[in-house]
């Protein structure tokens, strides 16, 4: 990945190498303040060394003419009329570097000259009145100027020891920036050439780094529920092809064979049969359209109704050809689309009446935590290992087949999209004999208008 402003390791490194600058420039100019102090101090005192010298042999003598420098640049001693009477080997012979003086109130004062006369670069000189009979003489004595950094030395070392720091700090947060992101950029990398056709790949799961562990362990979770959702979509398209195929042709085949000989052909009898297979469709197609409804989750019509009620309706409205046993006791409020729930009711009753030998039992009752509807039958029963399978799209046991060729297998798929939208369950549970389906729905805490 090339060096972009936008990338955050771009931007880590520089604000890495941002704050080394700042902390060592402080850090430097904190030494520095410390060098500079010191060497003024030491000049400072070089410069009281020399004073402490030189004022006896001036006051009490002998004054040589070639005084000893001893660490500073230069020493010169200015009698009263203005001429040097003693000076260092360096300035023997040479005019006053200086010709300023203490003022009256004070004996010495400095000043920095750029460069004294008969001397090189920037030098602070000293004057220091000395009074004498005849009267005041000045001594002036003259150190290197330090300037605020002390020596130059210092301030290379201090400038190579942050340019080292920064550029150790700056290499070594690049260095383990790119090392914890190449596995992020292997997902990506990955993740980009895993298309719906190549589903089956996975991403590579680094051994380091625990969170970008966590990352890719997730990215591929979430590939193989893709993977299976996209499974599920595709035998989906298939089944719903195949079983609208089914219909299709065999009113083609009906017509067809009624054309070849028309004065022949029965054809109330085809127009009954074309008829039935338009029903099936028409049955199929709304089922697809009610199970596409209720994936994208469209808006659920909402009202406050008395379950009970409900069902004792939906049992009213239908012709039974099996005994009904109704267990209706009390009054249980739901917050239900009741078009929907109808539906899902519709349903169990449907297969209940199908598969029941002769008797159904429906009860309605409420639950700590929930309205329940149960719908048992006394005929066959559903094998513990087919309970998962009958809410599959499109899924028929061979029972199911024999007792009606015209079901459509998403009858029960509906009623569990339709439960789950409301935020219940459809289950099958255990009974002593045949099938029993138990529908769990919230409670709702408003009351039915009256
Ligand atoms: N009460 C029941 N007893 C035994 N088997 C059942 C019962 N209810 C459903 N089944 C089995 O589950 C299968 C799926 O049921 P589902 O309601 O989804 O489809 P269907 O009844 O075959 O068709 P559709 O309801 O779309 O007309 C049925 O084919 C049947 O084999
Ligand atoms: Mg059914």
């Amino acid at each position: 990945m090339g060096w972009s402003w936008q990338s955050f390791r771009c931007r880590r490194t520089v604000a890495t190498g941002g704050v080394a600058t700042l902390l060592c420039t402080v850090v430097s100019v904190m030494f520095l303040i410390f060098a500079g102090y010191k060497q003024a101090d030491t000049a400072q005192n070089q410069v009281t060394d020399a004073w402490n010298r030189v004022v006896p042999l001036i006051r009490q003598g002998p004054l040589p003419e070639i005084l000893d420098s001893g660490e500073v640049s230069g020493i010169q001693v200015v009698d009263d009329r203005g001429h040097v009477v003693a000076a260092t080997r360096n300035l023997a012979g040479a005019p006053p570097i200086a010709s300023f003086r203490a003022p009256d109130t004070q004996v010495t004062t400095a000043r920095v000259l750029c460069p004294p006369p008969g001397m090189h670069g920037c030098m602070t000189v000293f004057s220091y009145r000395v009074f004498q009979p005849q009267g005041p003489w000045v001594l002036y004595i003259a150190v290197p100027t330090i300037p605020w950094y002390g020596q130059t030395a210092s301030l290379l070392l201090a400038v190579g020891v942050s340019v080292l720091i920064i550029a150790i700090l700056t290499g070594w947060t690049y260095r383990d920036l790119t090392r914890a992101i190449s596995p992020v950029n292997a997902i990506r990398a990955e993740l980009a050439e895993i298309t719906a056709t190549d589903l089956g790949r996975r991403v590579p799961v680094p051994a380091k780094y625990e969170e970008i562990r966590y990352l890719a362990e997730t990215v591929n979770d979430t590939l193989d529920r893709l993977e299976e959702a996209y499974a599920r979509q595709r035998r989906f398209t298939a089944d719903a092809s195949h079983d609208l195929r089914t219909p299709v042709t065999a009113m083609r085949t009906r017509l067809e064979e009624a054309l070849l000989h028309p004065e022949d052909a029965d054809w109330p009898r085809t127009a009954e049969a074309v008829l039935s297979s338009v029903e099936r469709l028409h049955r199929l197609v709304t089922d697809l359209l009610s199970l596409a409804q209720l994936d994208a989750r469209t808006s659920l019509h909402s009202d406050p109704t008395d379950l009970r009620r409900l069902v004792a309706t939906e049992l009213d409205h239908r012709e039974h050809r099996k005994k009904i046993v109704k267990d209706l006791p009390e009054s249980v409020v739901i917050d239900c689309d009741r078009l929907r729930i109808a539906r899902l009711l519709g349903n169990l009753l449907d297969n209940a009446e199908r598969h029941a030998t002769s008797q159904i039992s429906v009860s309605v009752r409420r639950d700590p935590s929930a309205a329940v509807v149960e719908v048992v039958d006394d005929g066959a029963g559903i094998a513990t290992e087919d309970r998962k399978a009958v809410f599959d799209r499109f899924t028929r046991l061979d029972a199911g087949y024999a007792r009606d060729a015209n079901g459509t297998g998403l009858g029960l798929a509906i009623a569990r999209e339709i439960a789950m939208v409301h935020g219940g369950t459809l289950t099958i549970e255990d009974s002593d004999r045949g099938a029993r389906f138990v529908l769990r729905l919230p409670t709702a805490d408003r009351q039915v208008p009256a």
